[in-house]
């Protein structure tokens, strides 16, 4: 059986992070294409990945380009291409600059791998998904945002330090936009099956949610330098593997809503059921009225900037 094919645009930190994971996942072949000012740079990190092989035992070819000709046919492509945050930037600070980046990624990407679904990363994250929807003229169960599984992931590792258990107990659900309106959900948020909203004080839950809302800005603080590229490498991968292994995976993810929550014409974050289709199902929760309140107001947020795009 012929392996996967899987495209990461942008070998920044996050797309060159990924292509290693994906590659020690064996999820199946990577190409990564940037255009750096330095040409070979795609291809020096394709053969840093592809040197690690004989160590962890994956055969797939890693490939590192500066066109799309090698990236053609791919079933899966990651788009991180962009410029990061720097301190003090809001993710919002790079809605045009990003916009066109990714408007004439996604524009070789149509081309050449029409059959593709399409993950984006770039931020803001929620505005780049509707350029690349309209610039892909894609069916929107191929094209997801990448925020909710690393807006969780960080809420479940914050969860499981605070109560000290292993963090494989711990799902947490975060909703809505990937910015400052994002929705934590403590009460779909469990230890074992436990929701939060019995083990923990609402002040420590108050806590661990403004903590979940200013992660990634926690990241740019610390770093200085960039934004954070561990955990949404690993997060976009997790993504990656539900679709190519077919796992009908719950996750959170940016998708385009037509009425679903009440939220219509925007990309937001709803749990979904990714597998071989890409999107395959938009899994309704029963909100409480604060709940959706707050979630309408982060979709108003994203629509807001929606309305913002050149
Ligand atoms: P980076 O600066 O390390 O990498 C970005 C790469 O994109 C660079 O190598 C650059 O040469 C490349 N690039 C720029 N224009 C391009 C084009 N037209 N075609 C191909 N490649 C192009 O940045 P990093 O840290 O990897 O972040 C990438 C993006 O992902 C940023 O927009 C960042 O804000 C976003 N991000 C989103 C997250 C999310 O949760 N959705 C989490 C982390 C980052
Ligand atoms: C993050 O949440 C920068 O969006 C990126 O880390």
């Amino acid at each position: 059986m012929a392996r996967k094919k899987i495209t990461v645009v942008g070998a920044g930190f996050v797309g060159a992070t990924l292509a290693q994971r994906l590659a020690e996942m064996e999820l199946g072949d990577v190409v990564v294409v940037d255009i750096p000012a330095t040409e070979q740079m795609p291809a020096g990190k394709a053969l840093d990945i592809t040197e690690s092989a004989p160590i962890y035992g994956y055969d797939c070819k890693i490939t590192g380009t500066t066109s799309y000709e090698a990236s053609a046919g791919s079933d899966v492509v990651i788009i991180t291409a962009g410029i990061p945050r720097k301190p003090g930037m809001s993710r919002d600070d790079l809605l045009n600059t990003n916009a066109k980046i990714v408007s004439s990624v996604t524009e070789n990407i149509a081309k050449t791998s029409p059959n593709a679904i399409l993950i984006i990363v770039s931020n803001p994250l929620d505005a780049m998904c509707l350029v690349a929807l309209r610039t892909s003229k894609f069916p929107k169960h191929r094209v997801l945002g990448m925020a909710g599984v690393l807006d969780s992931a960080r809420m479940r590792s914050f969860i499981a330090e605070a109560l000290e258990v292993s963090m494989e107990n711990v799902h947490a659900m975060v909703l809505g936009g990937h910015g400052d309106t994002m929705v934590p959900l403590p009460r779909f948020s469990t230890v074992a099956g436990i929701p939060i909203t019995e083990l923990l004080s609402k002040e420590k839950i108050s806590a661990i949610n403004q903590r979940t809302r200013d992660g990634g800005a926690e990241i740019v603080k610390l770093l200085k330098t960039g934004s954070a590229y561990y955990a949404p490498s690993a997060s976009a991968a997790e993504m990656v593997e539900a679709i190519l292994k077919d796992k009908k995976k719950i996750l959170p993810c940016a998708v385009y809503l037509e009425g679903e929550y009440g939220v219509d014409g925007v990309f937001v974050g709803v749990p979904c059921k990714l597998g071989a289709r890409g999107l395959e199902q938009i899994v309704q929760l029963n909100l409480t009225v604060d709940e959706r309140a707050e979630l309408m107001k982060s979709a108003s947020a994203v629509k807001e900037l929606a309305a913002a795009l050149k």
